[in-house]
């Protein structure tokens, strides 16, 4: 496999980044997953602009332009011959003489830029055939979490958290209501109502949400973006979850707790179809 390290493309065993590098040390990073369907890219230019988005906000910069960065994730596709799967893309604040917690000068300590491509089936899988189980944990993560950093070891302990109970992940909780997935966001439809939390510094802006919202507006569906209790989408008709890898997924038991009858859900099912449809 290829990958891109700083400007060039290189074999992946010969790609090295600085045990200094911020991002190694501080968790210091932004980074971006965008699928791959039939060789294409989706939504390009929505993960760009959260890219510039959490950059900004994280006061780092890009080291090369958004068309600069549409053309490698192009050229890795090329190389690597995905039709189906994700590219990961990920900057950091690079790599200063020493470790210490104040910023470096970015003139003279430039960020790093890594990609590489995944190849994975995002159109069939078990997950979206049989639905998912979730468990619901306390969110406790940082209070930025429209900014899409690379700190993600409670996300992971969260799915680890789910395994253990033999569920498949975790809806996190915060202040008695869902917040979103551990790497999702997440949604419960009630009667011909879709409910998902309204954005705001407390989750991650999905492009994949977006882009579900705004196919389910042109479809005549109900939206309503609200906080939703756990105990509200226990007794939900059904619930899904939406991300860049994994397009809608049915959710078919809380805590344990079946939905519906326990399979995926009519309106899941559906914007799961339209959405590969529209963005194919
Ligand atoms: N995760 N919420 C969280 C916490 C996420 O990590 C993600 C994405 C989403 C969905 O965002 P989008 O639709 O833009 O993918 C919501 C990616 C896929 C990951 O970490 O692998």
């Amino acid at each position: 496999r290829t990958v891109y390290v700083n400007g060039a493309y290189v074999p992946e065993e010969e790609a090295r980044v600085s045990v200094f590098d911020r991002g190694f040390l501080f968790a210091d990073g932004v980074y971006e997953v965008t699928s791959v369907l039939d060789g294409k890219l989706l939504d390009f230019h929505g993960h760009a602009a959260r890219l510039e988005r959490s950059l900004r906000e994280l006061d780092m910069a890009s080291p090369v332009t958004m068309d600069e960065l549409l053309a490698i994730h192009r050229e890795l596709v090329e190389r690597n011959g995905v039709t189906e799967g994700m590219v990961y893309l990920q900057i950091t604040r690079g790599a200063a003489a020493d470790r210490d917690f104040v910023f470096p000068d970015p003139d003279k300590t430039p960020s790093t830029l890594v990609l590489f491509t995944q190849s994975k089936g995002l159109i069939d899988s078990a997950a979206a055939r049989t639905g998912i189980r979730v468990i619901s944990i306390d969110d406790i993560r940082w209070g930025r979490r429209d900014i899409k950093t690379v700190q993600l070891l409670y996300p992971s302990m969260g799915k680890m958290m789910a395994k253990k109970a033999g569920a498949d992940d975790a809806w996190m909780v915060e202040d008695g209501v869902v917040t979103e997935g551990t790497s999702n966001n997440a949604y419960i439809v009630k009667g011909n109502k879709i409910i998902t939390r309204h954005l705001g510094t407390e989750i991650l802006h999905g492009i994949t949400r977006a882009a579900v919202l705004k196919f389910a507006r042109e479809s005549q569906m109900e939206i309503e973006e609200r906080p939703f209790t756990i105990e509200e989408a226990k007794a939900a008709d059904e619930a899904f979850v939406t991300s860049a890898s994994t397009f809608v997924t049915p959710v078919v038991a809380i805590d344990g707790v079946s939905l519906g009858d326990g399979t995926p859900g009519a309106v899941a099912r559906r914007l799961r179809e339209i959405y590969i449809d529209e963005s194919r």
